[in-house]
């Protein structure tokens, strides 16, 4: 069984700059619940018991999201907003720690840093500006995997050719419902990428890749890249990936940010219609000044 979450959340965030110059990007609002929350509660419906969040300097907005706001709450109550009440106080009994990365050196390092928390077991990683649709639960069906091959389990998902070079890209063979995995490529050039087939932000990572993150060297961006560490580990350990079947968003970048609101509010019972005749009639607008 695996017990423990690792949810990096030290990056700079530079992508949203002024917005994560004091908090972390890992906060910013899907309307009105914050990536890391949708992070945990994903983790939560897979049976995860114990978190660690590797932070940056914005450790305090992460903490205080999922600490008890006692003040806060009494007004609430006093105020009979029950239901508000329980939408901010859901996380109080669970199991959160809280690691420093002293410098942004990448993501590998990010997880390096777990090192301490994690003894001899398999765990999560999430990357919560990878958000993936919540009816659906990628890490269940990748936890099936890890289960029967009891090693490093990635999530996939195929892209555009134009985008491979923001992502970690992987080629594989197809074998029945999962890739074996034959390489890994940081960020390549269109040109020499592997494949279309992108690592997207869940990981079932085994204590192995720290022996690998501990010898890496800086590679693209200069950051120390868990991609590299993944293809240290290839060469000794099978590494399986899992095309993630669900709708994912990249909500890390602008665009995809802008896209995962509106996606999102076009589900929300609450305010759904209304923001349909919104963007109906901002169409309409567009469409007659053309
Ligand atoms: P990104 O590659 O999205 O980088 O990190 P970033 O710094 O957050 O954002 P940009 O590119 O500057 O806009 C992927 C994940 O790894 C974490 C981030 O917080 C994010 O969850 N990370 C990255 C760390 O925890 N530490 C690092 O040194 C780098």
């Amino acid at each position: 069984m695996i017990k423990k979450a690792i949810l990096p959340v030290a990056g700079l965030g530079t992508r949203f700059l002024p917005a994560t110059k004091a908090s972390p990007k890992e906060m910013l609002p899907i309307i009105d619940k914050p990536l890391i929350q949708y992070a945990v509660e994903e983790a939560l419906k897979v049976g995860i018991e114990e978190f660690l969040f590797i932070t940056g300097k914005h450790k305090r907005a992460i903490e205080d999201h999922f600490d008890k706001a006692f003040e806060l709450e009494e007004r609430l109550k006093n105020a009979g907003k029950y239901e508000l009440l329980k939408k901010i106080n859901s996380f109080e009994n669970l199991n959160f720690a809280y690691i420093r990365q002293k410098e942004p050196k990448g993501l590998g390092d990010a997880i390096l840093c777990a090192k301490p928390f994690i003894q001899d077991e398999a765990f999560i990683v999430i990357l919560s500006d990878d958000l993936i649709d919540p009816q659906y639960s990628v890490l269940q069906e990748m936890i099936k995997i890890y289960e029967e091959k009891k090693a490093t389990i990635i999530a996939l998902e195929e892209i555009s050719q134009d985008e491979v070079s923001r992502y970690g890209i992987v080629s594989g063979q197809k074998i029945n419902n999962y890739y074996i995995i034959e390489d890994l490529v940081e960020k390549p050039d269109p040109a020499n990428a592997p494949s279309n087939l992108a690592i997207i932000g869940r990981y079932i990572l085994t204590p192995q890749i720290f022996k690998y993150l501990e010898k890496l060297e800086p590679g693209k961006g200069g950051e120390i890249q868990l991609t590299d560490a993944l293809r240290e580990l290839l060469k000794e350990s099978p590494i399986y990936g899992y095309i993630i079947k669900g709708k994912r968003y990249d909500a890390g970048e602008k665009l995809g940010y802008l896209k995962t609101l509106v996606e999102f509010a076009l589900k929300d019972p609450e305010i759904s219609s209304d923001f349909m005749q919104f963007l109906k009639e901002k169409l309409s607008n567009l469409q007659s000044i053309k």
